[in-house]
């Protein structure tokens, strides 16, 4: 049985021909790059190198990014620096903005299946506001939030802008200057690098969250992951050569739905929605019972976050927008670079034969 992988969401197939690249040059890994010997060196500029084509993919300089474990860490760098102080942020974020914040000092705009937009975030400003952080692509229902003109506005607020980019990146184009973005979370593994690696672009320093050595230059301790930074930065460019090609799948996937029998509807607008994500309702059937049924045809899908120990619950984002009934009834489609139109067909042949019964 042909294995079809629809989950890149929750984080991507590795890309097999970085993974043979890093075997091939293995020996230059080796060192730990702050060793002051040839093994270090060699390590060491290959991390440098792999920061700068980070950092030139968001616009950034590349001493302002600091590499981290994941963007749960860099998520959980920003909000606890700004602890005390009061934020405005979603009720839509991943989870590590969501057990990060301060509830007594956050105020929560609500997303609808537009997402949210920049009036909501005028109407709830005021004067001690230090940080709002709202995420570029929901992880759930891939809604895409008006970034852009949200800096813009908050730059002349002279107010702190965190972006989760988690979901955008490689996807739609990021530019940290003309989006006036302060702090930016990334993830290696959710664009084909190697999962545990992530990066934080910060505009001006922040406290040190994991503490130890002069890694990252004060701003990160731990010895630095070479193989996460380098997959990363190679997988990249795969990510905007593919872009074509998923838009494409969303397309078809779409246009297939609607010619199918099935009974189902699309949650969020999908105009709003980034390619590589769509939610869908399918109101006869309950997600467990789904994600069960596609797994032993050996399909892989998503009702909600991965980050819920492999339970199959359902998405908080459809839930709060659509409500718990909905929610229940619903799955994550998302996209990726090994995915093809036969794949879709596969997929709405197999829950076709659901109808038949
Ligand atoms: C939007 C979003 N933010 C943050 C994260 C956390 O990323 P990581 O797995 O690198 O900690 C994820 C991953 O699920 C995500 O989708």
């Amino acid at each position: 049985m042909k294995k079809i992988y629809f989950d890149y969401a929750a984080t991507s197939i590795k890309r097999k021909k970085i993974l043979e690249d890093i075997l091939e040059k293995a020996d230059l890994f080796d060192g730990n790059p702050d060793s002051s010997h040839s093994f270090g060196r060699d390590a060491k500029k290959i991390l440098e190198e792999s920061r700068k084509a980070i950092a030139k993919s968001i616009g950034a300089k590349p001493s302002q990014i600091i590499f981290t474990s994941g963007a749960s860490e860099s998520n959980n760098t920003v909000l606890s620096a700004f602890k005390n102080k009061k934020i405005i942020t979603t009720n839509i974020e991943h989870d590590s903005i969501e057990n990060t914040y301060d509830p007594q000092n956050t105020i929560l705009i609500e997303a609808d299946e537009e997402g949210i937009s920049l009036d909501q975030i005028k109407e709830k400003i005021t004067d001690d506001i230090k940080l709002v952080s709202v995420m570029m692509v929901n992880n759930e229902m891939g809604l895409i939030m008006p970034i852009k003109e949200i800096g813009e506005y908050l730059k002349e607020k002279d107010i702190y802008f965190h972006v989760d980019c988690v979901q955008a990146y490689g996807h739609l184009d990021i530019d940290v200057d003309e989006m006036n973005i302060d702090f930016l979370s990334l993830s290696g593994h959710k664009i084909g690098g190697i999962n545990g690696f992530g990066v934080l672009f910060a505009s001006e320093n922040l406290p040190s969250f994991i503490k130890g050595g002069e890694q990252e230059k004060y701003r990160r301790a731990g010895t630095s992951y070479v193989m996460g930074a380098y997959s990363m930065a190679k997988s990249f460019p795969c990510m905007i050569s593919e872009r074509e090609k998923i838009k494409d799948l969303k397309n078809y996937l779409l246009d297939s739905l609607a010619k199918s029998k099935l009974s189902y509807q699309i949650n969020a607008n999908p105009e709003k929605t980034v390619d590589h994500i769509v939610n869908i309702y399918f109101k006869d059937y309950r997600s467990d019972f789904l994600l069960t049924y596609l797994d032993m045809h050996g399909i892989a899908v998503s009702a909600g976050s991965a980050c819920r120990a492999g339970a199959v619950i359902p998405s908080k984002v459809v839930e709060r927008i659509y409500g718990p009934d909905r929610a229940s009834h619903s799955l994550r489609i998302s996209l990726g670079f090994e995915n093809t139109r036969a794949d879709i067909d596969m997929l709405l042949e197999v829950l076709g034969e659901l109808d038949d019964r």
